[in-house]
């Protein structure tokens, strides 16, 4: 097995204000499918495609965000493994017990220098799906219902001492960075994306006073067609848009972000270049910025480093 150790991002617990028009916005707006709600009134979410019982999971609460982010391992080995070298890293750890989440097996939980709860685990029941098996259909009839998008892909989250955030991915946790934009004095990162498989990224970083916030979680699309499709469905539903259909210049990626009834940005995307770890980083200048995020517009909105959950 050429990928080993930390596989992918796996799940991200959302805060929401109101959970019965969060529901109805993740599972018939966005169109995630709905597997389990649990004791503590969280609800489980998966998107068509996924192998996973879960992979977005919503908490009502006073104010929004993100509790904490999880990936999965290969392995119960590489769970033990890398939960001794955070901590020799300097990280103290902590177990959460097997059925915290619904069908999902222990997790080590750590905070990482910008503030946010990372989480690793190696067990999640896998589910029966139509796209699984023998034979299977390229999508199911849930591919159709609302912007349905085909998974999870990563998050984009907002805090202090991302140059630490970033030794600890990469020379912990295995990661790779495969794009950077600078700020002014072309030394300091104002952010960075980095990637535990050979997609564009799977988890980036902006830097940002205050800890463990949230920029946004995005979802990944078949086709710029769907990103359309999507920005028309958003329409329909009056969701606020923050900006697209566009295209990243970081990642290549075709794009909109908007947000959901609790004010949390999420990200319909794709089309995105692949990254390896022999690639070399791919650097954006400060005078470039706008191009690096908005690749048409060529400038930053307001919104973008300012609104945060
Ligand atoms: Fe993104």
């Amino acid at each position: 097995m050429a990928m080993t150790g930390v596989l992918r991002p796996g799940h991200a617990c959302i805060r929401v204000l109101d959970m019965k028009e969060a529901t109805h916005f993740y599972g018939e707006v966005l169109g995630l499918i709905e597997t389990g709600r649990d004791s503590f009134g969280r609800v489980y979410y998966r998107a068509w495609d996924e192998i996973e019982h879960n992979s977005i999971i919503l908490r009502e609460a006073d104010s929004a965000g993100m509790d904490f982010m999880g990936f999965k391992v290969d392995s119960e080995a590489s769970l033990d493994r890398l939960e001794a070298d955070v901590r020799a890293y300097g990280i103290p750890t902590e177990r959460i017990p097997a059925g915290d989440l619904l069908q999902t097996g222990e997790r080590v939980r750590f905070q990482i220098p910008s503030g946010h709860q990372i989480e690793l685990y190696a067990e999640k029941a896998r589910l029966s799906t139509p796209q699984s098996g023998n034979n299977p259909p390229p999508w199911n009839p849930e591919a159709e219902r609302g912007i349905a998008p085909i998974r999870f892909d990563h998050a984009l989250l907002y805090g202090p001492d991302i140059e630490k955030v970033q030794d600890l991915f990469v020379n912990v946790l295995g990661f790779h960075t495969s794009e950077q934009i600078m700020l002014e004095d072309g030394k300091t990162q104002l952010a960075i994306f980095m990637a535990c498989s050979s997609k564009a990224h799977d988890i980036a970083f902006v830097r940002h006073e205050e800890p463990a916030k949230l920029h946004h979680v995005s979802f990944y699309m078949e086709s710029w067609e769907k990103v359309l499709r999507a920005a028309d469905l958003m329409s329909m539903h009056k969701i606020s848009i923050d900006m697209g259909p566009t295209r990243h210049g970081v990642t290549r990626g075709t794009t909109i972000y908007a947000f959901d009834p609790s004010g949390n940005r999420f990200e319909t995307f794709a089309g995105v270049q692949s990254s390896y770890p022999d690639h070399e980083t791919l650097t954006w200048t400060w005078d470039e910025v706008g191009t690096a995020v908005y690749y048409h517009d060529r400038q930053l909105n307001p919104a973008f480093l300012g609104v945060v959950t």
